[in-house]
């Protein structure tokens, strides 16, 4: 009998040889924390949604971000829940807006130790909940909206983020950012585009984290990308490059592991991928029904994106999973 002389399983025997030809490796270094910071509350309140994730308070934040830090974790990326909200979402450049003042408390107790990013975005701040301004008819204003993301990005600057990250999917918002940022001399904050951001129900759990409902049962499909085109994700990360992006970002990052493939593919800047609030409470919920192994499944899901070609991965697992890392 003529049998194949190699045997792939034979590599697989042990855990160790396991180990040895691992193709990919998820490090605490993959892992950055999305944070939510609320004005005007006491004490912490979880958001019921996604079971373990709170909305902090300045010392409840300053607590967990030095817990992150001692398990190692690179980075968190912080997004406000402000107590007042308006028409053109102001609070996003008040210097004593929440973000603001959580990255300035940030800065001050960790230093260096950690990369503070900041998501740049209106919707957490306007009393309608979207992305821009939005004029009478109802629809969104981008070219009025970049002035107000150039506005957000100096806030977050003179605060003392790293790294701004903007969200909101208006055309020539990182060119906007970046003019504005090194008029000021901020030349050294980098921009993570959040460049190939879909119009995702799997958003869903962060809309109750930062207090967001979108007026008039409206939604994000007139500026977030459609779940079915994928060439147009890279024009989207082409363009934010040439724009002076600094990393991109895909996101959801589960059910769009083609594009981040294809993106690795293309492009040679960092590349993030966000593992989302739908995709966290799926797993969540799932293993407190007992149906599947959640710490698992945990290490299951965030290799997969990094075997797809992410270099790190926004997720609100990063706490537990570091944990588990180091453990
Ligand atoms: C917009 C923003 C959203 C998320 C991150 N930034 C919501 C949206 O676009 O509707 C979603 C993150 C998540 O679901 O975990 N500021």
């Amino acid at each position: 009998m003529s049998f194949p002389q190699r045997r792939p399983r034979r590599l697989r025997t042990t855990s160790a040889l396991r180990r040895l030809v691992a193709e990919t490796r998820l490090s605490v270094d993959d892992l950055i924390a999305p944070l939510f910071v609320r004005e005007g509350i006491a004490d912490p309140v979880p958001i019921s949604s996604m079971p373990g994730v709170v909305q902090h308070t300045i010392p409840s934040l300053l607590a967990e971000v030095k817990r992150l830090a001692g398990l190692g974790i690179p980075g968190v990326i912080l997004f406000g829940v402000p107590e007042h909200k308006d028409d053109i979402g102001s609070g996003a450049w008040d210097p004593d807006g929440i973000v603001q003042v959580a990255l300035k408390e940030c800065r001050q107790a960790f230093g260096d130790e950690l990369v503070l990013m900041s998501d740049l975005c209106l919707d957490e701040y306007t009393d309608h909940g979207h992305c821009g301004v939005v004029r009478p008819d109802g629809t969104v204003d981008n070219d009025e909206t970049l002035d107000l993301y150039a506005n957000a990005a100096l806030a977050q600057a003179r605060a003392g983020a790293d790294i701004v990250a903007p969200s909101g999917m208006m055309d020539g918002q990182v060119l906007a950012i970046r003019d504005a940022l090194d008029e000021e001399d901020h030349t050294d904050v980098s921009i993570l585009a959040y460049s190939a951001k879909y119009a995702s129900a799997l958003y869903g759990p962060f809309r109750e984290a930062v207090d967001v409902t979108i007026a008039g049962g409206g939604d994000r499909k007139s500026y977030q990308q459609d779940w079915r085109n994928a060439r147009e994700a890279l024009e989207e990360i082409r363009l934010d490059i040439s724009e002076g992006a600094d990393m991109v970002m895909v996101k959801p990052a589960l059910a769009y592991l083609d594009i981040i493939t294809r993106a690795r593919a293309e492009v040679d800047v960092p590349l993030a991928a966000y593992h989302v609030s739908g995709e966290y409470a799926m797993l969540k919920a799932a293993a407190a029904n007992g149906w599947i192994d959640g710490d698992a499944a945990a290490l299951e899901v965030l290799g997969s994106i990094k075997r797809a070609g992410a270099d790190f991965i926004l997720t609100y697992l990063a706490g537990e999973v570091a944990e588990r890392l180091n453990g």
